[in-house]
């Protein structure tokens, strides 16, 4: 099913016309579809099924309370990256022994918050962070799941470097030749119960044959590890699955399941998975209304209500994001433009040098896939209050985020006497 279309021209998200939900709750808007979120969470379960998977989804990616519940009502769980991230999907129903938690720099507090809710794992990044983990867990009288989060030194075609974490030359993972040795060592510690191993090599990738260069070394290591007397149960291969950007028809989950269950098969190991993008990413996009459309220097400019700081995307990624108008209208003249926003930067922008049908200002527009890391990576600079988020469900439409106000802005301030 797609989410999003249109329907005697105007375009609708599931059977809601985008202009009910503008009148109803404004502008800028994240519109999420619950329908979307259902069907991507069972594609990827039901692609993996074989390997009795644990579908931990990535909550940095969109970890709005209500996606978060339809996660859990699908008997997913989480990947986190922060005691807050933990905090919301435990508020939202997620189990702690679905939830796994990934990150290089995980705080004590962090740590014994997860300790105390018994998660499924946590992918330890460094040998400091083994050490802090073992003596929490002593100090609890617990032992805490863990598997090594491995470097495996793989290249991943990822549109932008800042997304690319399977290389050595990142921050990321113990590398691959010194993991074994830090097994061991975990094997010996009293707090430690290693369970697992895990890799995640980057984010938006479209090929396949990363993720099997990634899971073939790590299986490889497998072998290792069970001569080394661990007794291994997962196999974490991380998220990154990507998506069309484009329009054109993307990669599937059974596209994904055939390159890595032959491989992942013969360990008898259970699979982790942890989608973030490919689950939220499709079902979501943002409508901002046009303000005004400006020519300067040869250029046409369409400044709508929506900036940087809603959706960060384009301007920190160069990010393509395609911009949908809410009235298709095929006998419109196209032209090209850049889509900006109302922010003090240049770098303020949604779309350059786009060709769209000609825009005009009180238009809504839409950009598109917008759900994963939109409302995630928004802030309030230049104090614009965050834009609110809706669920649509069916024919159903539900505010699952107002939008912020200006007292909102200055709520944590303390002011002086
Ligand atoms: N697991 C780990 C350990 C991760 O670091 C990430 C994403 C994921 C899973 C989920 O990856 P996904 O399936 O969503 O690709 N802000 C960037 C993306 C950053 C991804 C960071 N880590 C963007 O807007 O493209």
């Amino acid at each position: 099913m797609e989410p999003f279309g249109y329907r005697d021209e105007r375009l609708h998200c599931e059977a809601v016309a985008a202009s009910k939900l503008v009148a109803a709750y404004g502008t800028p808007l994240y519109v999420y579809s619950a329908g979307a979120i259902r069907g991507r969470l069972s594609e990827l379960a039901g692609a993996f099924a074989t390997l009795d998977p644990l579908l931990a989804y990535s909550v940095k990616s969109n970890g709005n309370l209500a996606v978060l519940r339809l996660v859990a009502a699908a008997g997913a769980g989480a990947d986190i990256v922060s005691g807050g991230e933990l905090y919301r999907a435990r508020l939202a129903g997620i189990p702690g022994e679905r939830i796994v938690f990934s990150g290089v720099g995980k705080t004590v507090s962090e740590l014994a918050m997860a300790l105390r809710e018994g998660i499924y794992a946590f992918n330890v990044e460094s040998a400091g962070e083994l050490e802090a983990l073992n003596e929490l867990a002593i100090a609890l009288g617990v032992r805490a799941r863990m598997a090594l989060r491995v470097n495996p030194d793989v290249l991943s075609p990822t549109p932008h470097h800042y997304t690319a974490t399977g290389h050595s030359t990142t921050k990321f993972g113990i590398p691959f030749e010194e993991a074994r040795a830090l097994y061991r060592h975990a094997g010996g510690l009293p707090g430690i119960d290693v369970r697992g191993i895990d890799v995640h090599i980057g984010s938006q990738i479209l090929d396949v044959a990363p993720f099997q260069r990634a899971v073939q070394r790590v299986v490889e290591l497998v072998a290792d590890l069970r001569a080394d007397g661990h007794r291994l149960e997962f196999l974490d291969v991380g998220g990154g699955f990507g998506v069309s950007y484009t329009g054109e028809p993307g990669l599937v989950p059974r596209d994904f399941a055939d390159a890595l269950v032959p491989l992942v098969r013969p360990t008898g190991l259970r699979i982790v998975l942890e989608p973030g993008r490919y689950v939220s990413g499709p079902a979501g996009l943002l409508l901002a209304r046009v303000l005004y459309v400006k020519r300067m220097a040869g250029k046409t400019y369409v400044i709508t209500d929506a900036g940087m700081n809603d959706l960060l995307r384009p301007s920190h990624y160069a990010s393509y994001h395609r911009i949908l108008p809410e009235h298709h209208d095929p006998g419109r003249p196209e032209v090209v433009v850049d889509v900006v926003g109302p922010i003090c930067e240049s770098g303020d922008f949604l779309a350059l040098d786009r060709r769209m049908p000609h825009p005009e200002p009180g238009e809504l527009l839409a950009v598109d896939t917008a759900g994963a890391y939109g409302f995630s990576m928004a802030s309030t600079y230049n104090a614009r209050p965050r834009a609110a988020e809706v669920l649509v469900d069916g024919a159903q439409h539900h505010l699952v985020r107002r939008r912020e106000t200006y007292a909102d802005l200055v709520l944590p301030e303390v002011e002086l006497a």
